[in-house]
C-alpha cells in the first residue's frame, strides 16, 4: 500500500467503524479539546465521559481554570490517577491566561510550549482544533505505526524515536487531517492492542508487515523498559465521631497535593503509634495499588477514638472532617474507597 493508500484507509475506516459522537468530538474549541486530550492521555474513554462533563461545569473555561485554587482542580481529578496531568492542566491555564490573553495558541509548534503539552498532545490539539497537519504519536499510535511499517528500530533510543516521527509525518494525509488522527487513535485502541490485535478487523491488515510476519505482538521494539519495584506502608484511618483525620500530602511525589491518610513505615510503626491512644482499632484488607513506577501494598488500620476522648497528641498536622467533606476533597481512589465513598 503506498503512503497515501494507508491514510486514505484509516480515514474510511475511521468514518464508518471509528468512535464519534463523544463529547470532545463536538467542539473545536481548543480549551474543551485541550482538557480531553490529557484527560485520555492515560485513562480509558469510558472514564472520560465520566469526568470530562463535570469538569467543565466547574471550570467552563480557561479562565476560570487558571483563577481556580489547585485544591479545587485536584478535587475534580480525584480518582482519575496521574495527577501532575491535573497541576499541570493548572499551571498551563495560568500561562494561557496570562501570556497567551486568554486563548490557545493556534499552532502545535506554541502548544508544545506550554506546562504538560508533549509533542504527541499539541499535534492531537492542532488537528482536531485547527486542522493543522501535525503528527501525533502516542504509545498506541506507536504500536500501529511500528507495526503496519515493520518499523523495529529500538525506541528506547532517541534517533530511532526521531526516525519514526518522521515516518509519521510522511502518512499525514492532505486532508481529514482530524478524522485520520482520531483514526490512527480508535485503530490504536480497540484493534491494534499490545496482545492479541483483532487483524481480521483492521483496515491495514493487508498490507501490515507484522501480521504478513505473524509477529504484530514483537512491535514496538523497545528494549529499555520501565523498571518497576514494589513497596510497602501502613495507613491509619482515623475517626472519632462523625469526622475522618486527613493529611495533605507533599507536593512532589506520589499523590502530590492530594488529601490522603497519615501513612507509616510498616505495620509496627502504626501499632507503635497508636498503643497508648484510647479507643480501638482493627486491620483492614490489604490495598494492592499500581502506580507508574512501582506497585504500592498498603495495610490500612482503622481506628476508632471515642467521641469525647483528647486528641492524641503525637497526630501529623492534618484536618477533621466530615465524610461529606472528604469526598469533596482532592482524594486518590484507593483513599476515597477507604473512607466508604
Ligand atoms: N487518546 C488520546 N486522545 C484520544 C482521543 N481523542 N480519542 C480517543 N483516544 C484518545
Amino acid at each position: 500500500m503506498t503512503r497515501r493508500g494507508i491514510a486514505r484507509a484509516v480515514i474510511a475506516w475511521q468514518r464508518q467503524h471509528g468512535r464519534h459522537g463523544l463529547p470532545w468530538q463536538r467542539t473545536r474549541d481548543a480549551y474543551r479539546v485541550w482538557l480531553s486530550e490529557v484527560m485520555l492521555q492515560q485513562t480509558q474513554v469510558s472514564t472520560v465521559l465520566d469526568y470530562y462533563p463535570r469538569f467543565l461545569t466547574r471550570f467552563p473555561n480557561v479562565q476560570a481554570l487558571a483563577a481556580a485554587p489547585l485544591d479545587d482542580v485536584l478535587a475534580q481529578w480525584s480518582g482519575l490517577g496521574y495527577y501532575s496531568r491535573a497541576r499541570h492542566l493548572h499551571r498551563c491555564a495560568q500561562a494561557v491566561v496570562g501570556e497567551h490573553g486568554g486563548a490557545f495558541p493556534s499552532t502545535s509548534a506554541a502548544l508544545a510550549t506550554l506546562p504538560g503539552i508533549g509533542r504527541s498532545t499539541a499535534a492531537a490539539i492542532a488537528a482536531f482544533s485547527f486542522g493543522e497537519r501535525a503528527a501525533i504519536l502516542d504509545g498506541n499510535v506507536k504500536r500501529v505505526l511500528t507495526r503496519v511499517l515493520g518499523y523495529d528500530g529500538d525506541l528506547s533510543l532517541a534517533a530511532e524515536e526521531q526516525r519514526l516521527w518522521a515516518q509519521a509525518e510522511a502518512l499525514l494525509p492532505a486532508r481529514d487531517v482530524d478524522v485520520y488522527t482520531q483514526g490512527l487513535m480508535d485503530l490504536g485502541a480497540t484493534v491494534c492492542s499490545r496482545r492479541r490485535p483483532a487483524c481480521e478487523r483492521c483496515p491495514l491488515a493487508a498490507d501490515c508487515v507484522a501480521h504478513a510476519a505473524g509477529t504484530p505482538e514483537r512491535y514496538p521494539v523497545k528494549t529499555r523498559r520501565l523498571k518497576r519495584s514494589r513497596c510497602s506502608h501502613a495507613l491509619l484511618c482515623l475517626q472519632r465521631g462523625q469526622r475522618h483525620f486527613l493529611v495533605q500530602r507533599p507536593a512532589r511525589g506520589v499523590w502530590a497535593g492530594l488529601w490522603s491518610l497519615p501513612e507509616y513505615v510498616d505495620t509496627a510503626a502504626l501499632e507503635a503509634a497508636v498503643q497508648a491512644w484510647p479507643g480501638q482499632g482493627e486491620w483492614l484488607p490489604v490495598v494492592e495499588h499500581a502506580l507508574t513506577h512501582f506497585d504500592w501494598t498498603l495495610r490500612p488500620l482503622r481506628w476508632t477514638l471515642p467521641a469525647r476522648a483528647r486528641m492524641p497528641v503525637d497526630l501529623p498536622e492534618g484536618r477533621w472532617v466530615l465524610l461529606e467533606e472528604a469526598l469533596a476533597m482532592g482524594l486518590p481512589a484507593p483513599v476515597r474507597k477507604l473512607l466508604g465513598g
